[in-house]
């Protein structure tokens, strides 16, 4: 399990739709979350959440980084997460936590980014300048505002009758699709580097999957995690561990419950096949070498999907399905060849 944190100044929507998206499974934590502000939203929001939340004055984002970076350290903090936060970060929170800050802004960066541009003010100069595309980027937190790294972009069409009202609800909309998405990366890209926690073994209560086990028999290295149905547990839109819907107001559960079913629309995109079960039937009856190769591919297919590589994971299925090929047409040549040479008695 890696803990991440939220840092948030307002009303918090990607934070809550981080934690539905990540509170009910057992790889990513949002275990806490950081303000700047008093009397905003998504403090309580986060508490309904059952969220650890803790508001710091200003003065201390400015003034004391130690005492952001106790706490962060206090509760094993591995990723930050940004959610509409707009205190700046000091560069010892920057250089202590490298590459594992991101922020969530509402364009297409390089575009529309620096001083002055956040929230409504963005949607504005975008309709005012009159852009066909807008979007929304999640990057990595440097020194410089609005210029690391991107590690996830998408775009929203702007249509002639946009409003600065409807064009953020749109990327809002891609917002509670990419940020999820972007903290993945970012985790798994840091548990890789850190292969202590990486190795960290699979709990006991959760059921292996198929190719776990078939991978396992075969001895083929594999720290995948269980295999959908997981998908939803992952990704739950009723977090298990949640306090019941507050009785606050109505259209905050309204809210949830949608970004609940926005977060699952990520994980809907389903898996590749695996091909695991052919790739070892060609193994035993049709060519080895290149049933093997496909048992390989086929192992990569999950490892990739839950590290976020849907791409790579749809590489790795092609590959085994072509390596499968290859070992049946390569097992028929080789037989339909040996059996006339066994038949005429010369082996
Ligand atoms: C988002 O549009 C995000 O891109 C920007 O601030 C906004 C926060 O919205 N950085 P919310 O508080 O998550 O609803």
């Amino acid at each position: 399990m890696t803990n991440i944190a939220v840092f948030a100044s307002g009303t918090g929507s990607n934070a809550v739709n981080l934690v539905k998206s990540f509170n009910s499974g057992n790889r990513i934590h949002v275990a806490l979350c950081l303000t700047d502000r008093e009397d905003i939203p998504v403090i309580e929001k986060m508490r309904e959440l059952g969220v650890e939340t803790i508001y710091f004055p200003r003065s201390v984002w400015k003034e004391n980084p130690q005492a952001i970076l106790d706490v962060l350290k206090s509760h094993d903090i591995k990723v930050i997460a940004l959610a509409g936060f707009l205190s700046f970060i000091k560069e010892e929170i920057i250089n202590e936590y490298e590459g594992r800050i991101l922020n969530i802004h509402p364009s297409l960066l390089p575009a529309y980014g620096g001083k002055g541009m956040h929230g409504g003010n963005v949607h504005k100069a975008v309709i005012e300048a009159g852009e066909t595309k807008s979007g929304a980027t999640v990057h990595l937190v440097t020194n410089d505002l609005d210029a690391g790294p991107i590690v996830v972009q998408r775009e929203v069409e702007v249509l002639p009758d946009d409003s600065p009202e409807s064009l953020e609800a749109k990327v809002h909309e891609v917002e509670y699709l990419i940020f999820p998405e972007a903290v993945m990366k970012t985790v798994a890209a840091f548990n890789k580097q850190t292969p202590s926690e990486s190795n960290t073994p699979t709990p006991p209560d959760i059921p292996k999957s198929v190719d776990d086990a078939w991978a396992e028999t075969l001895g083929i290295p594999n720290n995948v995690p269980p295999i959908p149905n997981t998908a939803q547990t992952h990704f739950s839109s009723q977090p298990n561990n949640m306090s019941p819907t507050p009785a606050g107001p109505t259209s905050y559960s309204a809210t949830a419950s949608s970004m609940g079913q926005r977060s699952m629309a990520l994980q809907s995109e389903q898996m590749p096949p695996t091909y695991l079960v052919w790739s070892i039937i060609m193994t035993i009856l049709c060519c080895t070498i290149p049933g093997i190769v496909a048992i390989i591919f086929s192992a990569k297919v999950s490892s990739k999907y839950y590290e976020g590589d849907l791409d790579g994971s749809r590489r790795a299925s092609r590959n085994a399905e072509i390596w499968i090929i290859v070992s049946f047409v390569l097992g028929v040549l080789s037989n339909t060849l040996y059996l006339p040479l066994a038949l005429a008695g010369l082996f």
